[in-house]
C-alpha cells in the first residue's frame, strides 16, 4: 500500500530510534527531563519566543494556548475552514466555552479587512472579540501558506483592535521550507504558536508551544489539567531534537513529490486539481462522476491510501515514507479509477 493519507502515517526512522534509546530522561512533570527542556529551549529559540512547553500532540497545543486567551463567552476570529473548530472534537467550547466567529478565506486567507469587519463593537450583550488565529500552512486549503505581508497585516488588524493572536503553525515548517521565510518571521507576529513534530517532521509524537514566559507558565498549568503531563517523555523529545537536525530541510522533496503528484493527477480524466493551491506537501483534488468516498475505496483497492475532504474532494498527502518512485507507482496504480 502506497499511504498517502496523512503526514502523520511515517514510522521513526533507525536514526531517529537510536536518538530516542540513547535519551537522556527525567521524570518532566517536575521538571526534570533535560532532553524535553533542551527541545522546548531550542524550538522557543527558533521561533523568535521566548519559553516552549512539549505537548502530546497538535489539537491539545492549540487548545491549550485558547485556553489562556480566553475567557468563557470570549469569540475567536478564525478562518471557517481551520483545524481548530473542523477537526478538534468541539474542544473550544468544551474546554474554553468561547464563541468562534468564522470568516470565509481565500485559500485558508482571511483579510486584514475581514478580521476587522468581524471585531465585535464592544456592547456588553455581545461576545468579547478577543483572539485571532491563523493556521500557516492551511490544511483543507491544500497546505497553502500565507505570504508574510498578508499575514502581517491580518495580525496588526487584530492588535489594533486589542486582540491576542495565535498560529496553528502544525505545517509552519513546510511554510518556511518552500517560501524561504524564516520560521521566526512568521512566529514572531504572533502571542503563541503551535508547531507539531509528528507530521513532516517524522516523529512519533510531539508538539510544540512558544509564548512568552507568563503565557507558557500559565499553559503548563492547563497541560496537567488537560491530562498532558507526561513523565520520562525526554523519549519523544530526542525524537524531536533529531527531526530538526534531519527532516526539515528535506520538507523540499515532499513538495517536488507533492507537485510530481498533483501534475499526473491533474492529466487523469475524473480529476480536477487546483495546481496554484500545491504549494507544500498536500494535494487537494476534485473528482468528476463519482463520490469522494467510494473513489478512495476504490483508490485502496488497487493499492493507494487517500481520504475524503468532502463529497467530491479528495486529499493526498506526501511525506518521509513516500520515494519520488512510490508517487509515480501511485500514479500508475490510480490510473484505471482516475483516468477513465
Ligand atoms: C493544521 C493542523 N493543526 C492541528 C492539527 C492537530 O494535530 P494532532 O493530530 O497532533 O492533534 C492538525 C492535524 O493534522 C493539523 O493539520
Amino acid at each position: 500500500m502506497i499511504d498517502l493519507r496523512s503526514d502523520t502515517v511515517t514510522k521513526p526512522t533507525d536514526g531517529m530510534r537510536s536518538a530516542m534509546a540513547e535519551a537522556r530522561v527525567g521524570d518532566d512533570v517536575f521538571g526534570e527531563d533535560p532532553t524535553v527542556l533542551t527541545l522546548q529551549e531550542r524550538i522557543a529559540d527558533l521561533l523568535g519566543h521566548d519559553a516552549g512547553l512539549f505537548v502530546p500532540s497538535g489539537t491539545m497545543c492549540n487548545q491549550i494556548a485558547l485556553k489562556v486567551h480566553t475567557e468563557p463567552g470570549d469569540e475567536i476570529i478564525c478562518e471557517e475552514d481551520c483545524h481548530i473548530v473542523n477537526y478538534e472534537t468541539g474542544a473550544i467550547g468544551a474546554l474554553s466555552g468561547a464563541n468562534v466567529r468564522t470568516l470565509r478565506g481565500a485559500g485558508g486567507i482571511i483579510s486584514a479587512d475581514q478580521i476587522t469587519q468581524a471585531v465585535r463593537k464592544g456592547y456588553y450583550w455581545e461576545p468579547r472579540s478577543r483572539v485571532l488565529s491563523l493556521e500557516n500552512t492551511h490544511n483543507k486549503a491544500g497546505g497553502t501558506i500565507w505570504p508574510l505581508d498578508i499575514m502581517t497585516g491580518a495580525v496588526q488588524a487584530a492588535r489594533e483592535h486589542g486582540l491576542t493572536c495565535h498560529l496553528d503553525g502544525a505545517r509552519l515548517w513546510n511554510a518556511s521550507v518552500a517560501s524561504g521565510v524564516a520560521l521566526r518571521e512568521y512566529a514572531s507576529l504572533f502571542d503563541t504558536v503551535s508547531v507539531c513534530l509528528s507530521k513532516g517532521l517524522g516523529t512519533p509524537a510531539g508538539s510544540v508551544l512558544v509564548g512568552s514566559k507568563d503565557l507558557i507558565q500559565k499553559a503548563h498549568r492547563y497541560r496537567k489539567m488537560f491530562g498532558g503531563g507526561m513523565r520520562q517523555v525526554g523519549i519523544l523529545a530526542a525524537a524531536g531534537l533529531y527531526a530538526l537536525d534531519h527532516h526539515v530541510a528535506r520538507l523540499a522533496d515532499d513538495h517536488a513529490n507533492a507537485t510530481r503528484l498533483a501534475t499526473g493527477l491533474s492529466r487523469m480524466n475524473r480529476v480536477r486539481v487546483r495546481m496554484d493551491a500545491v504549494q507544500t506537501n498536500i494535494v487537494m483534488f476534485d473528482v468528476e462522476g463519482g463520490d469522494a468516498i467510494d473513489i478512495v475505496d476504490q483508490c485502496r483497492q488497487h493499492g493507494v491510501a487517500i481520504v475524503p475532504f468532502g463529497p467530491r474532494t479528495i486529499r493526498a498527502t506526501t511525506h518521509l515514507d513516500v520515494t519520488t518512485s512510490d508517487i509515480d507507482d501511485a500514479l500508475q496504480r490510480v490510473t484505471p479509477v482516475l483516468d477513465t
